[in-house]
């Protein structure tokens, strides 16, 4: 059991939050989550409808007791979304957590704030986490340059933004980019933050469901295995580094534009290749932790390793002096 006030205000046992990783954040995932004492994240809009969000919902209620949260992307999609009917289902489930990301979500806080839900807000920038909070976040999530998925158009990495973070906002940081075992979680709360989320750890993991061939592609790969597209349409994506993924980067080098790029870097492409497990087909997102990652273990081993390592770094850290 670890106290922070991100533990506090979500009941969970460790500050650990898995992130939503589209198609994958599913009721297995995010029960075993919870259910080892960190807080499991459905990813919304892997969902086609607010409907089957609400299945979700009821999926892993059926698998976990312990709080589990809805994450809702404000990002730009290919279908049209309305994105209030999602967050309207998940409040009418009686999901007490929601974290957003991709866009400031102040035009749907007052319908969160009203129905009681607890915001954790992730973004790249300190500005919009400052925003986050300004709007009424409960918490935020400074993601960094490491990160998989998007990490902003600034490139700074965690070393520096989690201080700035931490002395800029009052509400509880977490940190999300670049950790996957316990060496990046102490260090996550030694720059202050009180809570750490992970994408690409908790994809390489059993309740994952990947394809063996994906698997095999994330064990193998080391820390520069990553690349980053989609900057010249200011939508930075780190991605697994692969024929197609350097092919899409020549095209943008070329000025391709966004008409031409669109089909390539397509959620459902994405969706195909995990069914698939062709890794050259589509662009799959991976964080630069993927080097830090040597095995697929259960949800419950990597948390259960994270804190029996942090203890074991925190008497390493005490043996050098470090300790009040
Ligand atoms: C395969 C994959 C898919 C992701 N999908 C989403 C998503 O749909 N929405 C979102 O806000 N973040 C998404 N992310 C970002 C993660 O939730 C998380 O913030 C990020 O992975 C943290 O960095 P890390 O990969 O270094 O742990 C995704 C990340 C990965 C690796």
């Amino acid at each position: 059991m670890f106290k922070t006030r991100v533990t506090e205000m979500f009941g969970i046992e460790y500050p650990i939050l898995q992130g939503p990783i589209q198609w994958k954040a599913r009721a297995e995932l995010a029960s075993a989550v919870s259910n080892a004492g960190g807080l499991g994240i459905l990813s919304a809009l892997t969902f086609p409808t607010p409907d089957e969000l609400q299945q979700e919902v009821r999926k892993t209620r059926a698998m976990t007791d312990k709080p589990f949260a809805v994450n809702v992307t404000l990002l730009p999609t290919a279908r049209p979304v309305r994105y209030e009917d999602y967050f309207s289902a998940a409040i009418e489930e009686g999901v007490g957590i929601i974290e957003t990301s991709g866009r400031s979500p102040e035009p749907y806080m007052k319908l969160l704030k009203d129905a009681g839900v607890k915001v954790i807000h992730r973004a790249t920038r300190i500005r919009d986490i400052s925003t986050g909070e300004r709007v009424g976040a409960d918490a935020v999530t400074i993601q960094s340059f490491e990160a998989g998925g998007h990490p902003g158009m600034e490139d700074v990495a965690s070393l520096v933004r989690i201080p700035l973070a931490a002395e800029t906002i009052k509400v509880p940081v977490i940190a999300a980019g670049g950790i996957a075992d316990a060496r990046g979680f102490i260090a996550a709360l030694a720059l202050g933050a009180e809570g750490v989320l992970m994408g690409t750890r908790f994809l390489a993991s059993q309740e994952c469901h990947l394809h063996p061939k994906i698997k095999e592609w994330i064990l193998s790969a080391v820390e520069t295995d990553t690349l980053i597209i989609e900057r010249s349409i200011k939508n930075a994506a780190r991605v697994m580094k692969t024929g197609f993924s350097l092919k899409i980067l020549e095209m943008e080098e070329k000025g391709a534009t966004l008409e031409e790029l669109l089909p390539l870097i397509s959620g459902q492409r994405s969706r195909q290749s995990y069914t698939s497990g062709d890794v050259n087909d589509a662009v799959i997102s991976i964080g630069q932790a993927v080097g830090l990652i040597h095995d697929i273990p259960s949800v419950k081993e990597i948390i259960d390793g994270i804190v029996s390592d942090a203890r074991l770094i925190a008497g390493r850290l005490r043996n050098m002096g470090i300790h009040p």
